[in-house]
């Protein structure tokens, strides 16, 4: 049987998370591992066909490096893949062979997520969890509900996290021993999703990174699955004690192409103060010319006396109040739809969307009082070139005593009201400018942007961003116009 005969459909593939790692990939991973322990007890956790445990024990038998033994661990909840990957590591054994290492296995044809939560939470009698001292992983990634057994089986051990593939990383994490070494191949949404953070604090508390590795085309990695996915690879290690510097390397994720690797400081990787503990990934130079004018920014949003926060109308809950078109008792409804360049264009009538809502006792306390307000989109199609897309919502041109923003859109607001107006140009420049969204881009790899990734934003100071503000005659201006008025502020108040 081949991997081909053992293909699924787009629902039994997504339901396993079974995206297969191509062997290009497969063998880059298992070159980023740091030299191999004489003894070898490797765990992959969702085998698939075995492709990543190829790639290993390949590289240890053409290189050597002294091992003597392989022990590998394999498990895979899948059945009808089971006899590829039986196959696969009778390859494996008679390489093994050929260069006289020594080599066993266990397939495990169980749910690696139960089993281990089970064994780890010492639910299971006499089954003491094993330990690994290799690791390598392109685990499944799905969300998991959160009363889902994986969610429960997984709280069970204090993991808090909403995807399959985060629980996996953490089980195994738990299963090296001190100095065990981790390839994982991963969406990217961990670094930095408000979600993922306990799951952060707990990797990066036990887990020393070595290097990440990050793909420049979404597509790369799984483009025979066309799946639209920005992942990147990381080499972590078992143990308490971040290094002061990293590598980050890049490639286009096309076969055979150049890989940049730039050393950083750890601090500039993960920021010492940074609560959230984002993970970010500088990996162009344009990302670098970012951070370092981000960094020469002293303002914050709080020091501006300026709040973000996300819409407060959710209209599946206040369907009945929501009106195709404004009539007399209603007031505008933005939604995303409403952006037309750096204004709002409303009411929008040929769009699905309502254009108003009712203004009563229980509409009130999710509208706010009209003003001057920036708002963004938080979320951006694919197909957007900008991640960060903000516009102004300008109490001259929609005529209302109050209005509604959709949850879809974050609003910019100073304690619940508008913002003065050349404050709220300002911003709408430095947001809108590249630098702001290259800066964005080297801590998230997709096309959300929360309400707290703009709260952890560097700012120009409110003088910058009144000057801007008031140089800017019209907001219609093209990106190259405003990079070069907001470079000149920047610079000028440097
Ligand atoms: C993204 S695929 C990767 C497969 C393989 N490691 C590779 O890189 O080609 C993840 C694999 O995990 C398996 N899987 C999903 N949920 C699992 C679970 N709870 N326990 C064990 N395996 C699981 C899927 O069937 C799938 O084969």
């Amino acid at each position: 049987m081949t991997v081909a005969d053992t293909v699924k459909t787009r629902e039994e593939q997504a339901e396993l998370g079974q995206f297969l790692t191509a062997a290009p990939v497969a063998d880059f991973m298992a070159s980023m591992f740091a030299p191999f322990p004489e003894r070898v007890r490797l765990l992959d956790a969702g085998a698939g066909a075995g492709a990543l445990t190829a790639a290993v024990v390949k590289r240890i038998c053409n290189d050597s490096y002294g091992v003597r033994s392989i022990d590998a661990t394999l498990y895979e909840i899948d059945p009808s893949i089971r006899e590829t990957l039986l196959e696969t590591l009778q390859d494996c054994q008679r390489a093994c062979e050929a260069a006289g290492v020594e080599f066993t296995f266990t397939i495990h044809n169980i749910d690696f997520i139960r089993e281990l939560s089970a064994r780890l939470a010492g639910d299971l009698f006499g089954a003491a969890p094993p330990t690994f001292n290799v690791a390598i992983a392109n685990p499944p990634y799905r969300k998991i509900n959160s009363d889902s057994p994986e969610r429960r089986a997984l709280r069970s051990l204090g993991v808090e996290t909403s995807n399959l593939y985060t629980g996996f990383i953490a089980l195994i994490q738990r299963l090296l021993a001190p100095g065990g070494q981790l390839v994982g191949i991963t969406p990217r949404s961990f670094c930095n999703g408000p979600y993922f953070r306990p799951f952060r604090e707990d990797f990066l508390s036990q887990l020393e990174l070595r290097r990440l590795h990050v793909f420049e085309s979404r597509k790369a990695a799984f483009r025979a699955d066309s799946v639209l996915q920005e992942n990147i690879i990381f080499h972590a290690v078992k143990g308490r004690h971040q290094p002061r510097e990293m590598t980050v390397s890049s490639s286009s994720g096309e076969q055979g192409d150049d890989i940049t690797e730039t050393v950083f400081p750890f601090a500039e990787i993960v920021h010492p103060h940074d609560a959230e503990r984002f993970i970010h990934i500088p990996s162009t130079t344009g990302h670098a010319t970012a951070k370092e004018t981000m960094d020469g920014l002293s303002a914050s949003l709080a020091s501006l006396g300026v709040t973000v926060s996300t819409g407060r109308v959710v209209d599946f809950r206040l369907k009945d109040s929501l009106r195709k078109e404004p009539e007399i008792g209603t007031v505008p409804l933005l939604y995303p739809c409403h952006f037309n360049g750096g204004t709002v264009h409303w009411p929008k009538l040929e769009a699905r969307k309502p254009n108003a809502i009712l203004d009563n006792a229980e509409t009130r306390p999710w509208l706010v009082p009209s003003g001057m307000y920036l708002l963004t989109k938080r979320f951006t199609s694919k197909e957007e070139r900008r991640r960060l897309v903000a516009c102004l919502f300008d109490p001259e041109q929609v005529k209302a005593e109050w209005v509604g923003f959709e949850n879809h859109l974050n609003y910019f607001h100073v304690n619940g009201r508008g913002l003065e107006r050349h404050l709220a140009i300002g911003l709408y420049a430095f947001l809108n400018s590249t630098v702001v969204d290259q800066y964005f881009r080297r801590f998230s790899g997709h096309t959300q942007v929360n309400a707290t990734d703009l709260r952890a934003l560097t700012y120009p100071d409110g003088d910058t961003l009144r000057a801007m503000g008031r140089e800017m005659r019209t907001l219609g201006l093209l990106q190259d116009e405003i990079d070069q008025l907001v470079a000149k502020h920047l610079h000028a108040h440097r």
